[in-house]
């Protein structure tokens, strides 16, 4: 028998800004330390959107400080010592500028790690991690987005499967 969710890749049409905070919050819940969410797509697609839905999904206290200019939340929790770190990548010039930002630390911590604009530090993401693509959608309202979700690696395999599974229930291959 094959295992129901082989796919390492995952397609789905966003309605709203609710509905894409709902996905991230089913997203959070289920993140432990080593995780890596790569969330990229432009200006305005949903991504902080979606980091916060899975900041709240994954039971994160408020940020310790929230001011615009940040690059990075480092988010706690009651339940136990892991962290989630959200980092915005936009201002980053590239990997060599992440130094300062206590990239390895973060790395290494006991933590989940959410990532905006990837693409701008691609050379030193780790291999494992799970993409979501975000991109428009012609619509009326402009509140649809479509969200592309690939895996790499086997726990981001089994976060992703789990993930649909909780999400959209099974579906029939
Ligand atoms: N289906 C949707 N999912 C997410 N956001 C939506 C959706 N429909 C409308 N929006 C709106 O789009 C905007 C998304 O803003 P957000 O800050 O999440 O974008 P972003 O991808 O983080 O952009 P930036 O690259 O500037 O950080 C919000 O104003 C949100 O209300
Ligand atoms: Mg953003």
């Amino acid at each position: 028998m094959s295992p129901i969710f082989s796919d390492t890749t995952f397609d789905f049409v966003s309605n709203s800004v609710e509905q894409t905070r709902r996905l991230g919050a089913r997203l959070g819940a289920l993140l432990t330390s080593g995780h890596v969410i790569c969330l990229s797509g432009g200006l305005g697609a949903g991504k902080t959107q979606m980091a916060a839905g899975i900041a709240g999904g994954w039971d994160a206290l408020e940020p310790v400080s929230s001011p615009t200019f940040v690059l990075v939340h480092e988010h706690t929790r009651a339940a136990d010592a892991m962290r989630l770190y959200h980092i915005d990548c936009y201002r980053i010039g590239g990997p060599e500028e992440l130094g300062t930002l206590g990239w390895e630390d973060m790395l290494d911590a006991n933590a989940a790690l959410v990532i905006e604009w990837p693409e701008r530090i691609d050379a030193a993401l780790p291999a494992g991690h799970l993409w979501i693509t975000f991109s428009g959608v012609e619509d009326e309202s402009f509140t649809r987005r479509r969200l592309l979700f690939e895996a790499a690696g086997d726990p981001h395999n089994a976060l992703l499967s789990e993930f649909r599974r909780r999400a959209f229930g099974s579906m029939p291959e």
